[in-house]
């Protein structure tokens, strides 16, 4: 058992007593909780030794299987309960906690789940009702331990995850009932809210995503409209299609540096093989101990660069104004510098599409705190700039592009359905909050951007859709047509129901 919050703990504690003799349980609270609670035991969830010291004293090496609940009440402490996002620091702080006990529990867990049998149950207090539907403002910074244990389902066979949301009006005692009740359900469920109305659970309403909606899109020509992660990639091919439909002023925002024109020799090389070859003669030429690695990167630049370079010339010659910057959008205090310069410039943000994000893919066991840091961090701490700096009352949308992989979790990509899912509860919450429309898609895997050629014969093969680039901007207009539409949750992908199962349970 992991946190305390409300006493919650020492009451679950007291009731597995009571109803599950036999069984050990200890309730284990971050180290700085004063006062202690009786029989609780403190440790630094930030300190990944100190976890994992923790978990050796329960589970010894060599050890016979028991059965295993981790009841973890953490994300329920009081610092997560802020309404909203743009807590940086708890945001971090969970996540990192989470992390170092994923990573220490999985060897037991799934050691029990091949025998007596293993729970990790994630406790959050989103709503009751996983973050949809509510009036009550949602606090975000949880949202990402869902997003990490829906990966840890995937990725862990056996061992039964579950996320519980409970409405925080509920009495204590119905909490602790039901947290007895999730333990024994014995249920698929991945994810349960429970709040006074009853027990919820997730489900879809299917659309066609490609059939038009009669409204107008919710921009023209005079409109600013601010892409991140846009001058390449599947932003990019949306950027070029709001250009070809009503000409609006593009703001862009990616790390790369502006391209340089390519030197001429180069330039004639169109395709990959020759341009390979050439990189390798020309850079052994200069050095001949240069690393295969290394000519990688310079054609793998060279492609960005063309790719950037083309982006930007077709927006142009749809007719709008575009603008590139260059800006990290993880330095929360130059991309907040940046949206304030737009408003000074132009006087307006009219919509916004949040595409800038990384992967990283790693089982949560290989997953270390830097890679786990760059994924999240691109995602969320931006998405968070965005909800503080924009003028919510005159921006018509903000789309933050999500994945499946928040709303499914995806095995290797604990940090990715992480920011995925934070994403999609701060949509939830703004949404509710402000006048325009407030959307996180969460989009299956597309024909193009982060979707390398490897992965797409991967998912070729384990029959899983791709999203045409064309297909998708469709999508994303058709979207945005929907300006009344209330669902901040939005999920888009090629295929069936199994297609985009078989995406989440790949293995890596
Ligand atoms: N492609 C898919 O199948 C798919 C599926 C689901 C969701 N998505 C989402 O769609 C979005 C775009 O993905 P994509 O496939 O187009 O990926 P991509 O080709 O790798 O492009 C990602 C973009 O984000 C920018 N970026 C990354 N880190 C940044 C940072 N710290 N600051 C500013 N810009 C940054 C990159 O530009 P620089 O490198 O120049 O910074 C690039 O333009 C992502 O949020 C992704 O999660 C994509």
């Amino acid at each position: 058992m992991l946190g305390n919050p409300q006493s919650l703990g020492s009451a679950v504690v007291e009731a597995f007593r009571t109803h599950s003799r036999g069984a050990d349980i200890q309730l284990v609270v971050p180290d700085d909780t004063s006062p202690l609670p009786a029989g609780a035991v403190g440790i630094d969830f930030s300190d990944p030794d100190a976890v994992i010291r923790w978990r050796g004293d329960i589970f010894p090496e060599g050890s016979t299987p028991v059965g295993v609940a981790v009841i973890n009440l953490l994300p329920m402490l009081d610092s997560f309960q802020q309404s909203g996002g743009g807590d940086a620091k708890a945001s971090d702080r969970l996540t990192t906690w989470m992390l170092n006990i994923l990573r220490s529990f999985e060897a037991p867990m799934r050691q029990a789940a091949s025998g007596p049998g293993a729970v990790f149950l994630n406790v959050t207090s989103l709503n009751g009702r996983m973050g949809f539907d509510v009036a009550a403002p949602v606090p975000v910074v949880q949202a990402s331990s869902v997003g990490m244990s829906k990966t840890a389902s995937k990725e862990w066979p056996g061992v039964q995850v579950k996320n519980l949301d409970l409405a925080f009006s509920l009495p204590a005692t119905a909490q602790v009932e039901q947290i007895l009740v999730e333990l024994r359900a014995g249920d698929s469920l991945v994810e349960v809210g429970v709040d006074e109305r009853g027990r919820w659970r997730v489900t879809g309403q299917a659309t066609n995503a490609l059939a038009q909606p009669v409204a107008p899109l919710p921009f023209d020509q005079h409109s600013v409209i601010l892409i991140t992660g846009g001058a390449n990639g599947v932003t990019a091919a949306v950027a070029e299609r709001m250009a070809e439909e009503c000409q609006p002023r593009l703001v862009l925002v990616g790390r790369s540096p502006l391209p340089i024109p390519e030197p001429a020799d180069s330039a004639a090389l169109v395709d990959i093989g020759p341009l390979r070859t050439y990189l390798i003669q020309s850079m052994r030429s200069t050095d001949p101990t240069v690393k295969p690695a290394a000519i990688e990167r310079r054609l793998q630049r060279i492609l960005k660069d063309r790719e950037i370079a083309q982006r930007l010339a077709a927006i142009r010659k749809a007719g709008s104004e575009v603008e590139y910057h260059a800006v990290d959008v993880r330095d929360s205090v130059a991309f907040g510098a940046l949206i304030e310069s737009l408003y000074a410039k132009h006087g307006r943000i009219d919509g916004v599409i949040h595409g800038a994000g990384v992967v990283e893919d790693r089982l949560i066991r290989d997953k270390s705190q830097e890679s786990f840091s760059r994924v999240y961090h691109t995602k969320v701490h931006s998405a968070d700039v965005l909800a503080q700096k924009l003028d919510s009352a005159n921006v018509k949308f903000f789309v933050l592009f999500s994945s499946v992989s928040g709303r499914l979790g995806t095995a290797g990509q604990v940090d990715y359905s992480a920011a995925n899912e934070y994403l999609n509860k701060l949509a939830a919450h703004l949404d509710h909050h402000w006048p325009g429309r407030v959307v996180a898609i969460n989009w299956g895997p597309w024909d193009g951007g982060m979707v390398t050629e490897e992965l797409k014969r991967l998912y070729r093969k384990q029959n899983v859709g791709l999203i045409g680039q064309v297909e998708g901007a469709d999508c994303l207009m058709n979207e945005l047509r929907r300006a009344d539409d209330s669902s901040p949750e939005v999920l888009i992908a090629a295929g069936d129901a199994q297609a985009l199962e078989n995406y989440a349970g790949l293995k890596i």
